[in-house]
């Protein structure tokens, strides 16, 4: 028998689509969460749960669903997840390394390692901004490390610096704009 071929991956990133998070996608955002944090691909990195469990991140979903917390979602036609951009509120006391105000939400993004570099990481971050601006958010801001890549998306979509904690830029995008 003659294995099927696999689909080029520019394909396959297409046929993905974007849509609002609901109360399933849980462990999606965790995963997300999860790739956002340990992006560094010769880093050695442990396990999903231990990861999330490290004091810094274990409050970045806890008890989500929270009034103001958002997602989209990037669904392969099989209807498995690859990707999620989110935000979320957070206040003075209670907050990530991407925090600017409390009333502006902080975003965090994350795309399947095997289906990065062809445009999904962009469209999801389209389809938050978008959302975010008809929940009438005026900015959103969000926590790099100065190697990250991602620095150049969040360029590229409006997000500007605003100050550096450690080794990480902070951005700020104006929404809608
Ligand atoms: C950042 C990320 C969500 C972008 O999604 P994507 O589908 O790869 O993005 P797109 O194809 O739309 O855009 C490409 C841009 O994404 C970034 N990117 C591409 N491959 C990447 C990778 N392997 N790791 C990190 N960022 C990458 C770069 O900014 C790239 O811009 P460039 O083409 O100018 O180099 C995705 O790469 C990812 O999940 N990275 C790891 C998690 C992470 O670092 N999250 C952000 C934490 S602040």
């Amino acid at each position: 028998m003659v294995a099927k071929a696999e689909p080029p991956l520019d394909a396959a990133v297409a046929a993905c689509r974007i849509r609002s998070a609901g109360s399933n996608d849980l462990p999606l955002l965790r995963e997300m969460l999860f790739e956002a944090a340990f992006w560094r691909a010769d880093a050695p990195r442990p396990g999903l749960a231990e990861g999330l469990a490290r004091p810094d991140l274990a409050p970045l979903l806890d008890a989500w669903g929270r009034r103001g917390d958002t997602a989209v979602v990037a669904e392969a036609p099989t209807r498995e997840g690859v990707g999620a951009a989110w935000y979320r509120f957070w206040s003075v006391d209670v907050h990530s390394y991407g925090f600017v105000a409390s009333e502006i939400p902080e975003l965090g993004i994350a795309v399947r390692p095997a289906l990065r570099g062809h445009g999904l990481g962009s469209r999801l971050l389209r389809a938050l901004l978008a959302q975010a601006a008809r929940d009438r958010i005026r900015q959103l801001s969000l926590s790099v490390e100065t190697e990250n890549p991602a620095l150049r998306l969040y360029e590229r979509s409006g997000f500007r610096r605003v100050g550096r904690v450690g080794g990480a830029w902070t951005l700020v995008a104006d929404v809608g704009s």
